[in-house]
């Protein structure tokens, strides 16, 4: 009987570690192909035929050969685990359309032996989680990791006037608060994303190790030379209002496109306005890394808008059930707003804050303008995206 293949097996027994040999090389044979294998142990002659059985191959005899080996022939089972597609090595293997949820932690390209449980995966579409770009955005976050400690002059923070520095800390409160939401929101996805669509999982991930860096680098600076500030009722109410989001695409939305967006404006003011050195690094580095937290936003809402055309309509739904929430707040919280002026006036001579007070009522329609521009470009209208932009949350996150 000819055999797909052949191995020898030497002296070894079955349980001496022939078996070693035998299931990788009847892994490589298509179900219902024969394995020849050359053995001299006589033992194998009756172990062989029930390891068969118990497997679900076929035992299908042995033949002694002259030169005292014997010829045993194993047909490779149907029941034993599938080939599935053969793997390109080098290549990766491309996401699937829909994933199986019962094939659990299995990495993409890996035969699932039948039998698992189901996991609770919910995000099990494709084009629902992952935008085509997704692993080159892991990859650009990869490389841009950075150290809270190492990367910032924290030597280059000087003595301010205490009001500046009671600023200072203001806005780090602020920021901080808001970041603890940014890592808090999409740490309670990552668990529901099929790990088919692995490269979001490990996006978010680095999202994830972002935040908590950001959260580091802000309360370190408000406790440099201060205290942290007041945490306000408003910041509170948008911030529950996030964490609440049991959607996908729209927390993505809310979180990524409107809020982080909104914040690459806010970050860019404080960097202009900076009293020191490690303030504005700390901004610029946070900004670089938001920026990438809203491409993705961008990416994912506009790739899901494509293919689902009733998205558009949820996700301004569930901005106006967002603003529903903030009702009767009328705008900037308080203590943010005052040290936003003396943070861009540099100090309390009320020249300057007449100044700051500007600059900060022109920080407002630099955002407006900047999430006109991302819902344009996530896919909305002009007038889609002015409507949203209005509606959108006065505590900026
Ligand atoms: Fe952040
Ligand atoms: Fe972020």
């Amino acid at each position: 009987m000819n055999a797909a293949m052949a191995i020898d097996g030497g002296a070894l027994a079955l349980g001496g570690g022939l078996l070693a040999l035998v299931r990788p090389a009847l892994d490589l044979v298509e179900p219902g192909g024969v394995l020849a294998l050359l053995a001299t142990s006589r033992t194998v002659r009756e172990d062989l035929p029930a390891w068969c059985r118990v497997e679900h191959h076929a035992y299908l005899g042995c033949e002694a050969l002259p030169d005292g080996r014997d010829r045993h022939l194993i047909g490779r089972g149907a029941l034993s685990v599938p080939r599935g597609a053969r793997e390109q090595p080098g290549a990766p293997t491309p996401m699937p359309e829909r994933a199986d949820p019962s094939s659990g932690f299995a990495p993409r390209g890996a035969r699932v032996e039948p039998g698992g449980p189901v996991y609770p995966f919910s995000l099990n579409e494709r084009d629902r989680v992952a935008p085509p770009e997704v692993a080159q955005l892991y990859q650009q976050a990869v490389a841009a990791q950075w150290d809270a400690t190492r990367d910032i002059p924290w030597d280059r923070v000087g003595e301010l006037e205490p009001a500046l520095e009671r600023a200072v800390g203001q806005v780090m409160t602020f920021l901080a608060e808001n970041e603890l939401s940014a890592l808090y929101v999409p740490s309670r996805f990552l668990p529901r994303i099929h790990p088919a669509y692995l490269e979001v999982a490990q996006f978010l991930a680095t999202q994830l190790a972002d935040e908590a860096r950001h959260i580091d680098v802000f309360l370190r600076r408000a406790r440099v030379r201060g205290v942290p500030g007041i945490s306000s009722a408003t910041t509170s109410r948008s911030l529950h209002s996030l964490l609440m989001l049991e959607d996908f695409a729209e927390a993505t939305f809310l979180l990524s496109v409107l809020g982080e967006g909104t914040f690459l404006d806010l970050l860019r003011f404080i960097e202009r306005h900076a009293p020191d050195e490690a303030t504005a690094e700390i901004m610029r580095r946070a900004r670089v890394d938001e920026a990438r937290h809203v491409h993705f936003g961008v990416v994912h809402v506009r790739h899901a808008m494509s293919i689902d055309p009733t998205l558009q309509a949820r996700l301004e739904a569930a901005v106006r059930r967002r603003a529903a929430t903030m009702h009767g707040v009328g705008g900037v919280p308080a203590p943010l707003q005052d040290a936003l002026t003396i943070l861009a006036a540099g100090g309390t001579a009320p020249a300057a804050v007449a100044r700051g007070h500007e600059a900060v009522r022109q920080l407002l329609d630099d955002m407006h303008a900047g999430r006109m521009k991302r819902l344009e470009h996530a896919g909305f209208s002009a007038e889609g995206a002015q409507r949203l932009s209005d509606l959108h949350t006065p505590n900026f996150m």
